[in-house]
């Protein structure tokens, strides 16, 4: 039987300007730029297969081995919008764009535990399917109308996501600013505090935050672009100590955003408060900033530093939280390593 498909690989990546809030629900158009650094690592990815064949009856999707309903908007909205692109482009037959199509995807980290599963895992699709389809340009905008970060994970190194002005989103789209072979120290450890589902799923939090945080408005219209400026520079120059206090200030005003909503928030626990004091007291300590810490919607810690202060940051961290490293081998650009945190 005629079938045709594509496997591809995506990792993860780690905001370190966060989006939060969207002036559009459904083509989700955020309220602000954000800027993160994708993972180059085998650790923390979405391996997705797409498939079409005239023989299959229906639109199939299987996630982590168990099937799933494809009756999801975001889901929905991302194959029509390649099917639309590739009948433009011309590539495929009336009748192979009619064929179904099977999703067959799997994550090797935590699905929805504040570790961006879903970025990875529509950036894994969408691409997947850009190449089933064989459709050209770029496919950030695709892939945001599945989760927004996810349009990020399309490229690597360092990535920012422009909002944009059109209201049909046109231009909310990721580029690149540097690949990762900009600046190979760079390094990312994520300690696993907790690998739960996280309780408030960003889409509703950020709805809520846009509904009654007055922060959240100071934050997008005056603090967000001051730092997509300053922190781009940063990582044009490498320097590590203004890209390190920006990233760790961020996070901290993002968490304060989710505090100011109301009802609040909570998505850091007393384990990330103690892992953000460590990286300050090791920072003290130093005389130097050696790394920074970052938080998205959970518990879980994610360290920017540089390849030489790897060990002594793992030391301290072992030292201090009694942790499970799993993997003491490091890749070169924004590897990464997992330590579960007790
Ligand atoms: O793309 P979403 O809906 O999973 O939202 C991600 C939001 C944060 O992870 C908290 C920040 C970010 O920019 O990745």
């Amino acid at each position: 039987m005629a079938v045709k498909s594509v496997t591809c690989v995506a990792p993860v990546n780690i905001a370190v300007i966060k989006y939060w809030g969207k002036t559009d629900e459904k083509l989700i158009i955020p309220l602000n730029d954000s800027l993160s650094g994708t993972l180059h690592t085998d650790h923390m990815c979405a391996k997705t297969t797409v498939a079409i064949s005239s023989k299959f009856s229906k639109d199939r999707m299987w996630l982590n081995g168990t099937e799933e309903s494809l009756d999801n908007p975001r889901l929905l909205a991302c194959i029509s919008e390649v099917k639309d692109r590739a009948r433009s482009a011309g590539k495929l037959t009336e009748e192979e764009l009619q064929w179904n199509v099977h999703i067959c995807s799997e994550n090797n980290f935590p699905t929805a535990a504040g570790l961006a599963s879903s970025a990875a895992g529509y950036a894994c699709l969408v691409y997947a399917l850009a190449m089933l389809y064989k459709i050209d340009g770029d496919v950030s905008v695709i892939a945001r109308r599945g989760s927004g970060s996810a349009c990020r994970s399309i490229y690597g190194g360092f990535v920012q996501w422009i909002a944009g002005t059109n209201p049909n989103g046109t231009d909310s789209i990721a580029q690149q600013i540097v690949p990762a072979s900009h600046w190979p120290e760079m390094r990312v450890l994520i300690l696993v505090v907790s690998d739960s589902r996280k309780k408030t799923s960003s889409t509703s939090g950020m709805q809520r935050s846009c509904e009654n945080s007055e922060l959240l408005k100071h934050r997008v219209a005056k603090c967000v672009p001051e730092r997509m400026s300053e922190i781009t520079k940063a990582i044009l120059k490498k320097d590590f100590e203004t890209f390190a206090k920006i990233t760790m200030q961020d996070s901290n005003q993002f968490h304060a955003v989710c505090l100011d909503t109301y009802p609040p928030c909570v998505y850091m626990n007393d384990v990330s408060h103690g892992i953000a004091n460590l990286i300050h007291t090791i920072n003290k300590f130093a005389g130097r900033t050696v790394a920074a810490y970052t938080y998205d919607a959970g518990p879980n810690a994610c360290l920017y530093l540089l390849e030489k202060d790897v060990p002594g940051v793992l030391a301290a961290v072992n030292h201090v939280f009694h942790t499970d490293t799993k993997k003491e081998e490091y890749y070169r650009g924004l590897s990464v390593d997992l330590v579960d945190v007790p």
